[in-house]
This record gives C-alpha cells, sequence and structure tokens, in this order.
C-alpha cells in the first residue's frame, strides 16, 4: 500500500512446525512424520480391504481362504490387536521421548533465564538480573540453553516457536516454563497460539539467535539509559513524547517517562518491527502507525492522538534514535 499507509502482517512468512532447529522440536517433528505415515498406511489397509470386499461381494471364501473363522481372526487382528498395539506404542514413544526433550528444563540446567509476559497484544521480554526490557524480539545467544519462564498481564495466552520447541500457556497468577534453544543463528517466528482477543492474530514475536558476543553486546546496550534525543528536531520530538501522553503508557528509561501499558520504548528503534512484530520498524510504517494506531492493529489500546503532522514527524525523529 501507499500514501504512508500500515502495511500488512507479512513478516512472518515461513514459521515451520517442520522445519527443526533443536532437538526438542526435532523430536516433535519425527513423532510428527511417523503419525502421518503410520495414518497413510493404516488409510491404505482399510481402503484396500474395502475395495476387496466390494469386488468379491458375492463370494463366500476370504481371497486367501478360510472359513469365517479366518474372517473374525482377520477383524480382531487387524480391528483390535493391531489398534492397541500402535497407539500403545505412541502413548509410550510420546510419553517417555518426546515430552521429556520438550518438558521445561530443570532448574539449574540452563545458561540463562529470560522472563516474557504476554500483553494485549504484544510480549514484554526481560532479562533478570540486568536492566534491559524490550518487546517482540526475543535476543538468545545460540547453542545455548535458555529457559523462558512466562506469565501473562491479562488474559491468557500462549507461546510458540514453532521451529525451537512445543507451546506453553501464558495463565494469570502463576509461571509456565520452556527450553528455547537454536542449534543456528537465525530469526525464528512466533506466534499467540491461544485466542486472546480480537488482535490475537497480530501478536507475533521473533526469537533472534546470534553468537554470544554479539547476544551479550546487544544486551548491554539494551541495559543502558536512552540517549537524549540530537539536532532540533529530535529534542522537540521528545518534548513532545514527554508532554503530549505517550509518556503516560510507554517508558523510556532516562527520561520521566514511566508508562508501563504499553511496550518499553528506551530502545525501539533497535528493533526491526513495531506493534507485535506486525509492521517493519522504519520511518514510513512508523509515521503512519502514529497518524492512525488503529488502522494496523484495530482494538489495540494505543490512542489515537491529536498530533499534527509536523508533531508526528518530530516524534519519529525522535524514536527512530533511540537505538
Ligand atoms: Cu495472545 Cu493470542
Amino acid at each position: 500500500m501507499s500514501g504512508g499507509s500500515v502495511r500488512p502482517a507479512t513478516l512472518l512468512a515461513g514459521q515451520n512446525v517442520l522445519h527443526p532447529h533443536s532437538p526438542a522440536e526435532h523430536s516433535i517433528t519425527v513423532l510428527w512424520w511417523v503419525m502421518l505415515g503410520g495414518a497413510w498406511i493404516g488409510l491404505t489397509l482399510v481402503a484396500v480391504l474395502l475395495v476387496l470386499g466390494w469386488v468379491r461381494r458375492n463370494r463366500d471364501a476370504l481371497p486367501f481362504g478360510g472359513g469365517e473363522r479366518a474372517a473374525t481372526r482377520l477383524v480382531v487382528g487387524l480391528g483390535i490387536v493391531t489398534p492397541i498395539l500402535v497407539l500403545t506404542g505412541l502413548f509410550l514413544w510420546s510419553d517417555i521421548f518426546v515430552i521429556r526433550s520438550t518438558a521445561a528444563p530443570a532448574r539449574g540446567s540452563t545458561a540463562l533465564t529470560v522472563q516474557v509476559t504476554g500483553h494485549q497484544w504484544f510480549w514484554e521480554i526481560r532479562y533478570p538480573g540486568m536492566k534491559a526490557v524490550t518487546a517482540n524480539e526475543l535476543h538468545i545467544p545460540v547453542d545455548t540453553r535458555v529457559n523462558v519462564v512466562g506469565t501473562t498481564a491479562d488474559v491468557i495466552h500462549s507461546l510458540w516457536v514453532p521451529e525451537l520447541n512445543r507451546k506453553i500457556d501464558l495463565i494469570p497468577g502463576r509461571t509456565n516454563s520452556v527450553l528455547l534453544y537454536a542449534d543456528r543463528v537465525g530469526t525464528y517466528p512466533g506466534q499467540c497460539a491461544e485466542f486472546c482477543g480480537l488482535q490475537h492474530a497480530h501478536m507475533e514475536l521473533l526469537v533472534v539467535a546470534e553468537p554470544r558476543a554479539r547476544f551479550e553486546q546487544w544486551l548491554h546496550g539494551e541495559s543502558g539509559s536512552a540517549r537524549p534525543g540530537t539536532g532540533a528536531e529530535a529534542q522537540r520530538g521528545q518534548q513532545l513524547f514527554l508532554t503530549e501522553g505517550c509518556a503516560d503508557c510507554h517508558q523510556i528509561r532516562g527520561t520521566s517517562a514511566q508508562g508501563q501499558v504499553g511496550p518499553d520504548l528506551t530502545h525501539v528503534a533497535s528493533r526491526t518491527t513495531l506493534a507485535g512484530a506486525t509492521i517493519p520498524n522504519d520511518r514510513t510504517d512508523l509515521t503512519a502507525w502514529l497518524r492512525d494506531p488503529q488502522r494496523a492493529k484495530p482494538g489495540n489500546k494505543m490512542p489515537e492522538l491529536p498530533l499534527s503532522s509536523r508533531d508526528i514527524a518530530a516524534l519519529v525523529s525522535y524514536l527512530e534514535e533511540l537505538k
């Protein structure tokens, strides 16, 4: 779309539950393929028997001989014994191997803990022991076991990064954990997987797995306070941010903006996306977002502020400096 309107949510093309990038997701994928293969074998067998039964409907004997006893044996064998054996096998496999490999990490078995809080409709991300607070982009070091502890600030959400592990529900008043481990540097899209209101489908996140040194550098940067706006335009933007209502909902550490309703914006320009990872973080989309926040995500809590185009331009200049 042109004219500064917000682009649709196409950022997360490529979520694929069958492209595992962790041992946990690998075990889920193998189970899935085995179940699909088994289901096809079962379906084919039943279809062949059905066709055979119809073709030979006027004969008394089974195709391979035998009388009524053989027919009973066939029904008991394929209809009762085989399903019991197959289902018991699948149950044991999923219960012993898959559930164990995808389970919440044991205490002390991970190198890093990250706290994720679900909000309508964004993800708040904190690193215990550090001041860093970010939104919708969860950075982790590659080849590292990370304990993600999730809860919610409002309704039930579900955190799901399909290429890394199973889902966990984020439930009011309690915490659930999931192990995130990425075997390759890259960006892994995630999604809220529990209906949580109007913009549930626009509650996305990115897991960014990077080399440890780069991750440490990022975390260090995110933990610092925001730098004041430079240049007249950005300074005016900062002033507007602090006086025109933005600061009531958003925090920018290092300024008097201490709102806790919306995402922390201290280093908003370091993120690649905005609005629950639904629009790119650039001047055009941020301008469109500020002009009409309800257009990209109808129902979200961001109000339309009575700002002139000049004021919005100044705000964008300020925010896009917050690296
Ligand atoms: Cu949050 Cu669906």
